[in-house]
């Protein structure tokens, strides 16, 4: 049996230039339609993701953040193309994946994966842990005997046995399930992962194994992640990179360290402040800002910056003007009026 899983070079993701990114993603556009014919109110659009722009360079872990409901998951399930975008493109590899049909992202379909946040619901309850790890390899054209040899390699890299195999995901813990989607996910020797919030449905206790596996997987393999999380400072200890999402807008991009020393969006500053901080003498000097209101509606955005309701600095331009993303220090992308 070759071993695959562990020895072998890994992907393709090994050989690029990592200044070149894996995946750029230009203008991005993902709007669903809401309410129905019939209804007063008609047919709406509801702009879950509305005009993102960020690069993923190989083997790297990026943050998306931010409040519930802001399009993080869209996100990450348009980028693996398990929506078709309304506009923009998604770069994988220099190629433009957005537009293309089923047929053509076959081969891509290998190449990108995703770990879903809830593993009680991600998991078909009548298939068995075997079918379920190697669905993606039976998809792909392999035989069922090659694909069984591949699912061997795969559970014992995410610490399954073998006898697990034939049981039902019913019969399996939280984390446990996490580990069924994890090696489902790797099935295919992917060099990119959608990990969307893959730690929050499961017990504190397990949580650490699972993001010391992800971790694990991404030394060996060489995997770019995009880690999609709520939590800033869950994020800010894997991330090497973290993007702030704000109601389908990206409004602040930077490495995690400067992210830490230097954001400059007021909503950043919001989720910052609630990052607990070890250090006493720096906890007491920092503020927690409690922002005041909910996120506003998707299907009826404030004009101009999507933050203005909510934001202390607000002026006459923000309800005029969109603010654009714009570098204000090297890799240090801001899109906000303030000190403009
Ligand atoms: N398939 C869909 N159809 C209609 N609206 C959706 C769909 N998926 C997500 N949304 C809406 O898009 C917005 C962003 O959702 P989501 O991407 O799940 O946010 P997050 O992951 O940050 O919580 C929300 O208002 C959500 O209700
Ligand atoms: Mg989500």
């Amino acid at each position: 049996m070759t071993n695959r899983a562990t020895d072998a070079p890994a992907n393709a993701a090994e050989t690029r230039s990592p200044d070149q990114p894996l995946i750029s993603v230009r203008n991005l556009k993902m709007y669903f339609p809401v309410g129905s014919l019939l209804s007063s109110g008609g047919r709406k659009v509801l702009k879950a993701v509305d005009d993102v722009s960020f690069d993923l360079f190989p083997g790297e872990t990026f943050g998306l953040v931010g409040e519930s409901g802001c399009g993080k998951t869209t996100v990450g399930r348009t980028l693996v193309r398990l929506y078709k975008p309304t506009a923009g493109q998604i770069l994988f590899d220099g190629t433009d994946i957005a537009g293309m049909g089923e047929k053509e992202l076959k081969p891509y379909r290998r190449r990108m994966q995703m770990i879903f946040q809830d593993p009680y619901a991600s998991l078909n309850p009548r298939m068995t842990v075997e079918t379920i790890i190697a669905e993606p390899l039976r998809l792909q054209g392999m035989s069922k005997s090659e694909a069984h040899d591949r699912v061997l390699e795969l559970i014992d890299s995410v610490g399954l046995k073998r006898d697990h195999l034939n049981r039902y995901p019913h019969e399996f813990s939280g984390g446990q399930r996490q580990r069924i989607g994890i090696a489902r996910s790797l099935a295919t020797n992917p060099e990119f992962i959608v990990c969307d919030e893959p730690i929050s449905a499961l017990d504190v206790s397990i949580q650490a194994q699972v993001i010391n596996m992800l971790e694990e997987m991404q030394e060996r393999l060489g995997i770019t992640y995009l880690f999609v999380s709520h939590d800033l400072s869950m994020v800010s200890h894997i991330s090497k990179r973290v993007g702030v999402m704000y109601l389908g807008h990206m409004v602040e991009i930077a490495d995690m360290e400067e992210m830490y020393l230097h954001h400059q969006h007021p909503y950043t500053q919001a989720l910052m402040s609630a990052v607990p901080v070890a250090d006493p003498d720096l906890a007491a000097a920092t503020q927690r800002i409690v922002l005041q209101g909910d996120v506003p509606a998707p299907i009826d955005p404030p004009s101009g910056c999507p933050f203005r309701t909510r934001c202390a600095h607000c002026t006459g331009r923000c309800a005029e003007e969109r603010p654009k993303l714009r570098e204000v220090a090297p890799g240090h992308l801001l899109a906000c009026h303030l000190n403009e």
